[in-house]
């Protein structure tokens, strides 16, 4: 954790279908966007997987849930302390964009559900995305019903009731609801008060070797730099342990792709931290929680153009194995999810899945399938961990469609 309260120490996930009010309640948290302030941003680093930062008050003197906000004044020019910081995942709710959710959820400690009060329980991706939290075993939920303002009482109290019936048996059975409207700051401090107890900070182990997944990549040079003027490329993304500190030497894997008699291949990189920027601040160290900014010594060919996104970084010779085929035990759902029917057939030898392993995406040829197992070679290799947790995704029409879960075997 980190003494810098405002740095954050969590990652939430915002989840729900599309217009359902995700982007409205992280603005109505949050205020802003937080890395609109950096000193980096202005210098051209915009690291964005839809990711803000909201830091939680209270009033000391205050009754819960009352005492909950995200002003530093109230009204009475009475000032709030802060309990801390956390850092949302806007995952984008359109349908197609189902893989980016995933490959988010990867490094989420909890999620807050949108559901919009003004329209029938569930819609396709409220279901979606419930069955990818449950799936990557998210589950430290919020629901927020949204858009109170749009319904009349007992419209919200009968949604409201919908919203119960739908998370029975799921990861969310037990999550509370807290009926909201985004868009007219009602309830913001209910909401606030039932993050704060369902997702807590998990504990950390600032020992353990760190791991980075990175979500994006970036060459910020300005066309034109000369050469002597070149900063080395920066690499975006989230610890989901340990601890990165500045001037330390990292690896990057897979890493770069190199052509050796006509077969490709990829070798590991090798570079040295030589910038860290977390909660929109330039500093020394970072730890788990939020979005996080290194800068390298790297060519910024290299990383240009989100190059490097859906690898792993960490202290040289700790990251896990580079895999180009791997086996992996499945369990399959039992449906497809946003469709009435359709139940989900076997895996069989030769489709092709669409696969996302920690943030990476990368689609594979089923080798070989028999039961609950298969082996499937890979188009781009991924670096991860026996028993890390796959999504698995099946062309089905014109769209991917999570099937399934596998467990990477070895
Ligand atoms: P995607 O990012 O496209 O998935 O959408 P989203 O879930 O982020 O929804 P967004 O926040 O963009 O809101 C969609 C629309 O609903 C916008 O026009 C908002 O102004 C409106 N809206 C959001 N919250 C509320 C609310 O509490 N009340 C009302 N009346 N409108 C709201």
């Amino acid at each position: 954790m980190s003494d810098n309260k405002r740095q954050p120490e969590v990652n939430i996930g915002l989840v729900g279908h599309v217009d359902h009010g995700k982007t409205t309640l992280v603005q109505a948290l949050s205020g802003e966007w937080t890395d609109q302030h950096s000193e980096e941003m202005k210098r051209g680093i915009s690291i964005r997987l839809g990711y803000a930062d909201a830091t939680f008050r209270r009033f000391p003197d205050r009754d819960e849930p009352e005492c909950y906000t995200v002003e530093e004044t109230g009204p009475d020019g009475e000032e709030s302390e802060i309990m801390r910081t956390v850092s949302f995942v806007d995952a984008p709710g359109h349908e197609t964009l189902m893989a980016t959710m995933l490959s988010g959820a990867s490094i989420m400690d909890g999620a807050v559900l949108v559901v919009s009060a003004s329209e029938p329980v569930p819609q396709p991706q409220t279901e979606e995305h419930l069955m990818a939290l449950d799936i990557i075993g998210i589950d430290n939920i919020v629901i927020a019903q949204n858009k109170i303002d749009l319904v009349d009482a007992d419209r919200a109290r009968e949604n409201y009731d919908e919203i119960q019936e739908f998370v029975e048996g799921t990861v969310a059975e037990d999550a509370p609801v807290v009926p909201i409207s985004a868009g007219q700051d009602v309830n913001m401090d209910v909401l606030i008060g039932a993050i704060e107890e369902e997702i807590p900070t998990p504990e950390r182990d600032p020992d353990a070797d760190a791991t980075m997944h990175v979500a994006r990549s970036f060459d910020i040079n300005r066309p034109g730099t000369t050469w002597e003027d070149l900063t080395g490329g920066v690499i975006g993304g989230s610890l989901s342990k340990g601890e990165l500190e500045n001037g330390e030497t990292i690896e990057i894997r897979p890493g770069r792709e190199v052509e050796e008699g006509g077969q490709s291949e990829y070798q590991p990189i090798e570079t040295e931290i030589r910038s860290l920027q977390a909660g929109g601040e330039t500093v020394d160290r970072v730890s788990p929680g939020g979005l996080l900014g290194v800068g390298t010594g790297l060519d910024p060919s290299l990383t240009k153009g989100d190059a490097l996104a859906g690898q792993v970084a960490g202290p040289s010779g700790t990251l896990p194995p580079t895999w180009e085929s791997f086996e992996m035990e499945v369990d399959l759902l039992d449906r497809i999810v946003g469709q009435e029917s359709g139940s989900v057939d076997e895996i069989s030898t030769g489709e092709p899945l669409m696969l996302t392993v920690g943030t990476a995406t990368t689609v594979g040829a089923v080798t070989s399938a028999r039961g609950d197992e298969c082996e499937l070679k890979l188009k781009r290799p991924v670096c991860a961990a026996e028993g890390d947790k796959i999504a698995i995704n099946r062309r089905v029409g014109a769209r991917w469609r999570l099937i399934g879960v596998g467990t990477l075997k070895g």
